[in-house]
């Protein structure tokens, strides 16, 4: 039997008795000066925040992160400074579309998101295990997670809503791709990579820009579940992945990943866009690694379970705005639109001063005017509330600084790129990399999704199906009874 401290309200009253209300008489009723049953109810009632509007289901750990090759050249960000150096690290992996409840071995991407607590603030990296996305321009977000999510009236998961919105959005047959192969179901999280997706920058201490690609290779080798093995899973053990991350580090099995770039100059991106006629800061493309190599910079490796869920998984807030000087953004509409979605997500999820949080506050000295809000725990002390023009000063090498920035060109407007932008050819090179076994059960798992949706629907899809491969469009077909 576990033994625990003799209880207290939350104010630290001790409590006489914590298992027989205050009542009238051994019968009742109970009495409103009971304050400890009331403020048991009252907290009780208000334990849930709410769920995150994706990525709702989740697993985290803490970790470190050593530079093994050097990457100084590139950026002047301390925590690659030199070659050894550890920095503390926290991660979240997740599923998409499901509820917080739902079922760790869905086919669904999944997220791999990572905060490295660095001397100069922190540094979110908010990816996924897929180096693609299905869009390319913020707008469309909330319309395809709704697709993702729930019928309005029926409140069911939707095929019907998934294909609709995907055989309109033929950039989205890349991830789509990837998602009903083998990979859409990995076998818990050790045993996936992960990839910052977008194009990011690196900004060294001559202020000159390189392009990035982020890569997490997994150190356990990629396992995937069969299709037919996720299903039985999702019933018999929903919390599968949750199961084997937590269980794995507390026998001391620490996960690691191998930390990768690659990387191109903008004279580089614009002599391969020439090319490939590829846009390289379109996050529904990749760089294909014959073209732009990865070079290996560090090593992941997560070792301590958090001690306490809710505290640190579920209230973790990570925003793809979070860069720390040395690194940057580049122009991707979609990186653009989430530069803001998240912040504001997590102040409506989680609260105004979040960052307040130990999980969210920098391990770093950080010196702002931001004041009061609900649920303050360090509110700057006496220490000056507002900033003044001279003492604010200017850091030339802090964030929004220090780099030369990039070209732009073109008019302001809503640019729609259908029919002029290559959305099949990298699909197709997915499929065709596959092996015929792979490339079997892809195109088994996409006709049992689409089973039963709209005639009209399928043969719009299988239109992309065709134009990316034609034996991938056939294979569909044929399973499809067409
Ligand atoms: C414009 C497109 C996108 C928007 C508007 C968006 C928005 C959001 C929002 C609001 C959250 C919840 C944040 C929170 O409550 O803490 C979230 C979570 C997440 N998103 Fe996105 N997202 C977008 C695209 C992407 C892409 C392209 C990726 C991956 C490359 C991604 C990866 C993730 C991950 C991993 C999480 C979970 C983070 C965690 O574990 O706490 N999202 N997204």
């Amino acid at each position: 039997m576990r033994t625990t401290p003799p209880v207290t309200t939350a104010s630290g009253i001790p409590v006489a008795d914590n298992q027989n209300s205050i009542t009238a008489g051994p019968r009742g009723p109970v009495l409103m000066q009971d304050f400890h049953l009331i403020e048991k109810l009252q907290h009780f009632n208000r334990e849930r925040i709410p769920e995150r509007v994706v990525h709702a289901k989740g697993s985290g750990a803490h970790g470190t992160f050593t530079v093994t090759h050097d990457i100084t050249p590139y950026t002047k960000a301390k925590l690659f400074s030199h070659v050894g150096k550890t920095t503390e690290t926290f991660h979240r992996f997740s599923t998409v579309g499901g509820e917080r409840g739902s079922a760790d071995t869905e086919r669904d991407p999944r997220g791999f998101a990572m905060r490295f607590y660095t001397e100069e603030g922190n540094w979110d990296l908010v990816g996924n295990n897929t180096p693609m996305f299905f869009i390319k321009d913020a707008i469309k977000f909330p319309d395809f997670i709704h697709t993702q999510k729930r019928d309005p009236q029926t409140n069911l998961k939707s095929p019907t809503m998934m294909w609709d919105f995907w055989s309109q959005a033929p950039e989205s047959l890349h991830q789509v791709t990837m998602l009903f192969s083998s990979r859409g179901t990995p076998d818990g999280y050790r045993h996936m990579h992960g990839f910052g997706s977008h194009t990011f920058s690196l900004v060294n201490d001559a202020g000159e820009r390189t392009f990035v690609k982020w890569h997490f290779r997994t150190g356990q080798g990629i396992k995937n579940l069969e299709a037919h093995d996720a299903v039985r899973l999702a019933g018999e053990d929903p919390d599968y992945a949750q199961r084997d991350l937590f269980n794995a580090i507390a026998t001391g099995n620490f996960p690691k990943w191998e930390v990768s770039v690659q990387l191109a100059t903008e004279a580089e991106l614009a002599a391969w866009e020439q090319r490939t006629g590829w846009n390289p800061f379109d996050v529904t493309k990749v760089w294909p690694h014959a073209d732009f190599p990865r070079r290996p910079v560090g090593m992941i490796e997560l070792n301590r379970n958090p001690a306490n869920y809710h505290a640190e998984v579920e209230q973790v807030a990570f925003s793809p705005a979070n860069v720390v000087p040395g690194l940057g953004y580049s122009p991707d509409k979609m990186l653009q639109g989430r530069l803001f979605a998240y912040h504001d997500a997590q102040l409506y999820r989680v609260g105004t001063n979040h960052q307040h949080l130990p999980v969210n506050a920098p391990k770093c000295p950080f010196h702002h005017q931001q004041r009061d809000g609900a649920m303050v725990a360090d509110n700057g002390g006496a220490a000056q509330n507002y900033a003044t023009v001279q003492a604010a000063g200017s850091r030339p090498q802090g964030f929004g600084h220090g780099d030369a920035g990039w070209a732009l060109d073109g008019a302001a407007g809503r640019f729609d790129g259908r029919g002029r932008e290559d959305d099949y050819t990298q699909a197709g090179n997915l499929f065709r990399l596959l092996s015929a076994d792979e490339q079997d059960k892809l195109t088994s798992n996409i006709a049992g999704a689409m089973a039963g949706i709209a005639v009209d629907i399928q043969r719009l899809q299988l239109g992309h199906f065709t134009e990316a491969d034609a034996k991938y469009g056939a294979d569909v077909k044929r399973k499809l009874g067409l």
